[in-house]
């Protein structure tokens, strides 16, 4: 059986990951794959738990949510991820270890060197076979943001932290520019979606 693709969506706040999630499934499933779909954090029981204690308000030190995350991250992997590629299905994932070099790593000042070492520790070598990086403005993803209405312990950072994060996914997409696409998310959805049906046309047929 042929393994089956891992692609992750990544972002900051409010540029369009979830909303995207459904088309791409949606045009993978005309395409005839079997798709997953997932997030991170969570993705399994125990993510999930470590998803609401990293989104509470309760203080967390930058390297204990780093670890949360990569403990989550492990889970995920030989749970769902790992046995899903396995069994032929795409996997969708709002969300991989990008966002944790832009957060923890850009945001929060988390040595990058310490990330590089959980992701090869954790992973092994398995990393996303495409990564959709939409990118806006952090004052555009924050006002579609807001209309969602409540604010996490992320969404409560300052738009300073925002900037960081986003230089970081753009830092990052410029070290990998084969797997992490820029998509401009400020562009109208129909926009937005053209391009990735276009990368994902890419990725079926190679
Ligand atoms: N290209 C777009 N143009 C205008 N509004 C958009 C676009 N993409 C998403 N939105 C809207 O912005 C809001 C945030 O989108 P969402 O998918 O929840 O973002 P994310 O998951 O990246 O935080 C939603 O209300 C969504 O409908
Ligand atoms: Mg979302």
């Amino acid at each position: 059986m042929t393994k089956g693709k891992f692609i992750s969506l990544e972002g900051g706040e409010g540029v369009g990951k979830t909303t995207n999630l459904n088309f791409i499934r949606e045009s993978l499933e005309a395409r005839g794959k079997r798709v997953v779909v997932t997030r991170e954090p969570g993705g399994t029981g125990l993510g999930e738990r470590v998803r609401s204690l990293l989104l509470g308000d309760e203080p967390i030190v930058a390297e204990a949510e780093l670890l949360l995350m990569f403990a989550a991250r492990a889970q995920h992997l030989r749970e769902l991820i790992v046995p899903a590629l396995e069994s032929g299905a795409w996997v969708l994932s709002d969300r991989f270890t990008d966002a944790s070099y832009a957060y923890q790593g850009g945001g929060r000042a988390v040595d990058a060197a310490f990330i590089a070492s959980l992701e090869e520790h954790v992973q092994r070598g398995l990393k996303p076979d495409l990564t959709l990086l939409f990118d806006a403005p952090v004052a555009v993803g924050m006002a579609r943001a807001k209309n969602r209405g409540g604010t996490d312990r992320f969404e409560a950072e300052d738009l300073a932290f925002f900037e960081r994060v986003r230089g970081t996914y753009l830092q990052l997409a410029g070290y990998f520019p084969k797997r992490i696409r820029i998509l401009d998310a400020s562009r109208p959805l129909s926009e937005v979606q053209a391009e990735i049906a276009s990368h994902l046309l890419r990725l079926c047929d190679s």
